[in-house]
């Protein structure tokens, strides 16, 4: 896709999962994620998603869902008709199967209705979600913290992985990327993707290097001109680094990570919180959790990198172009 000189062999993936423009998958986002920016990454040649959750229509109406999966398809369809030597990459769609989440079913069924390409599935692995994903030929990536839960969430029918690292935004997990994707690899050599702190061509190299198929990549897609984010929370990302980060389980009952400065603008000691636990956790539709995405800013440690608030085709531009010089560079290493 897009670039003549791509020689990377990806023939072990799954279709789905194969000729993206670089090894990258734009994560889903609470909120932020809207089909905009999802067809922005798709055209980019890289799989762009987003959360069934964030469609959410006022009661008695249609389920927004549908809608938001007609207009990806038909545009993503579109685009690919138009530009048959530059195809979009295909989208996902993530379903978090928290019991909690009391739309799941009626979501899972509109997924299947459209043949929903991917599907990212999060917080607890369920052989039914699985199914109703491979009934319509989709291919799930679920995502984990641990190498326990990893084999539970394959043994329960998932098709590849979503190693989440130390210093990602949200629900973080507190391993590093260097032993946690290791371990995996150890004994499973199917789709698996690293998320955490990859905001630049290094980081995707990097995690290439050490056995990942993709970068999972979240917080810099927040600063982008399509984000459902609102722009003091873009300039936040732009402005902030590393140190600004908080690792907290306060907000949703998991532990996560926020910028430190949307927690002061709150009100609250971003050095003094107290920690919360898990029961208090709730995806339901019209639960007051939102307010924690809404309020308290997710991001992910990697955001140095994010200098400006960009359109997602000149971020994916960027990390292409720091992709293929760090491998370049590093690559001359290893020769003559
Ligand atoms: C604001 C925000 C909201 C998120 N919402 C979701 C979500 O709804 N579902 C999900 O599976 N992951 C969610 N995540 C986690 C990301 O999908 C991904 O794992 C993480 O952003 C990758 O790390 P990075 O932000 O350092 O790139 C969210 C992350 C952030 C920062």
């Amino acid at each position: 896709m897009k670039d003549s000189n791509w020689t990377r062999d990806d023939s072990h993936l799954p279709k789905a999962l194969r000729g993206l423009r670089i090894p990258l998958i734009g994560s889903p986002l609470f909120i932020i994620s809207v089909p905009e920016l999802v067809i922005a990454q798709c055209k980019a040649g890289i799989i762009g998603s987003f959360p069934a959750l964030n469609a959410r229509e006022a009661e008695g109406e249609p389920p927004l869902l549908d809608a938001w999966l007609k207009q990806i398809t038909e545009e993503l369809d579109r685009h690919n008709q138009q530009n048959p030597d530059n195809p979009a990459a295909p989208y996902a769609v993530n379903q978090i199967v928290h019991r909690s989440n009391t739309r799941l079913e009626r979501d899972l069924e509109i997924s299947a209705k459209w043949e929903v390409p991917v599907w990212i599935t999060s917080l607890g692995a369920r052989v039914e979600v699985n199914e109703a994903a491979h009934s319509c030929g989709g291919v799930v990536l679920h995502d984990i913290i641990n190498n326990t839960f990893a084999k539970k969430a394959i043994e329960k029918g998932a098709d590849g992985l979503i190693a989440v690292a130390a210093g990602a935004g949200g629900h973080a997990g507190q391993q590093s990327p260097l032993a946690l994707i290791r371990e995996i690899r150890s004994w499973f050599d199917g789709p698996l993707a690293l998320s955490g702190a990859i905001a630049s061509g290094e980081a995707l190299l990097a995690a290439r290097a050490l056995g990942a198929d993709f970068g999972y990549a979240g917080s810099p897609f927040i600063a982008t001109k399509e984000a459902n984010a609102q722009e003091e929370y873009k300039q936040m990302i732009v402005d902030s680094t590393a140190e600004d980060i908080i690792y907290s389980s306060l907000f949703t009952g998991v532990h996560g990570n926020y910028l430190k400065k949307s927690v002061e603008r709150a009100g609250m000691d971003p050095n003094d919180l107290p920690s919360a636990d898990s029961s208090s956790m709730n995806f339901g539709q019209g639960s007051s959790k939102p307010k924690a995405w809404k309020e308290i800013w997710g991001s992910g440690q990697g955001i140095g990198d994010v200098q400006d608030v960009v359109t997602a085709g000149e971020l994916v531009d960027r990390i292409d172009q720091e992709y293929r010089a760090a491998g370049a560079q590093l690559a001359s290493e290893f020769t003559g």
